[in-house]
């Protein structure tokens, strides 16, 4: 099995060969503030730094500055990837302002449908060579295309497009949205949340299905702190939690 580093901590622990699955299309689902975008950000950018892969980011649900302004908290420079590198080592694309009727001065742009995002991103993998795709989220995406066989087709269109590059490709959906994309996807990954009797919240993750590979199959402790995601492998969270 092809695998790469992640580049999140205690992730690839998670799996048989201690690497994460490489040239799959994994599906990143969680509710509201779970951390899914930053678990894509964090795989692209250091896939960049780490591993010196190139990465894009589709953005569907945010303005490329407020990403570029927020993750800066992590400590991550994202327009230093993507301006002082040659190819960009990171790559955003704006699928925000379109949809909402903004104009944009991105280089990058798509109206939200699967045709202009399979052009956009094919130019981009043409002029970038990127090998790590996160489109945050699928869930927004399929807002626009309502009928799920549809949605399906496109994923599998998708995924066999960027598989044949050889890329990773991350998708974001929200937990209320999963459906048909659950099954399409060839790796499903939960990020969630659950409040302990003290009033505290936990924060957990379950790799659900990952094809073709040994996994663990338990909620574990991650956290999201000033350096970003960072996971326990040893923490295997208790019953009645993380549902
Ligand atoms: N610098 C930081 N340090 C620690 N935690 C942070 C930091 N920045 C953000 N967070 C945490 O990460 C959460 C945001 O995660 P993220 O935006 O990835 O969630 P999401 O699952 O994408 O949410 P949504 O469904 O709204 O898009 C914040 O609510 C906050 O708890
Ligand atoms: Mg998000």
């Amino acid at each position: 099995m092809a695998t790469i580093k992640s580049g999140i901590p205690g992730l690839d622990d998670l799996f048989g060969p201690d690497e994460f699955p490489k040239g799959r299309q994994i599906l990143i689902t969680g509710p509201p503030g779970s951390g899914k975008t930053v678990f894509g950000l964090q795989f692209l950018i250091n896939g960049a730094l780490l591993s010196a892969e190139p990465g894009v980011f589709i953005s569907f649900d945010d303005l490329p500055r407020h990403i570029r302004a927020d993750m800066v908290s992590f400590g991550w420079n994202i327009k230093q990837l993507e301006e002082e590198f040659n190819p960009p080592l990171i790559t955003l694309v704006d699928g925000f302002s379109a949809r909402v009727g903004l104009t944009t001065d991105e280089k990058y742009t798509i109206k939200a449908n699967v045709d202009s995002l399979l052009l956009v991103l094919t130019e981009i993998l043409e002029d970038t060579g990127a090998t790590r795709v996160c489109i945050d989220s699928l869930s927004t995406l399929s807002t626009i295309i309502k009928d799920p066989a549809q949605v399906r087709k496109e994923i599998l269109t998708l995924g066999a497009i960027l598989g044949e590059q050889g890329c990773t490709t991350l998708l974001t959906a929200e937990t209320s949205a999963l459906g048909v994309e659950e099954y399409s996807s060839q790796g499903l990954i939960r990020l969630s949340y659950d409040e302990l009797s003290t009033g505290e919240f936990r924060r957990a993750i379950l790799v659900q299905k990952m094809r073709g590979f040994d996994h663990e199959f338990s909620w574990k402790e991650f956290r999201i702190t000033s350096d970003g995601i960072k996971i326990f492998p040893d923490r295997t969270i208790g019953r009645g939690h993380f549902k």
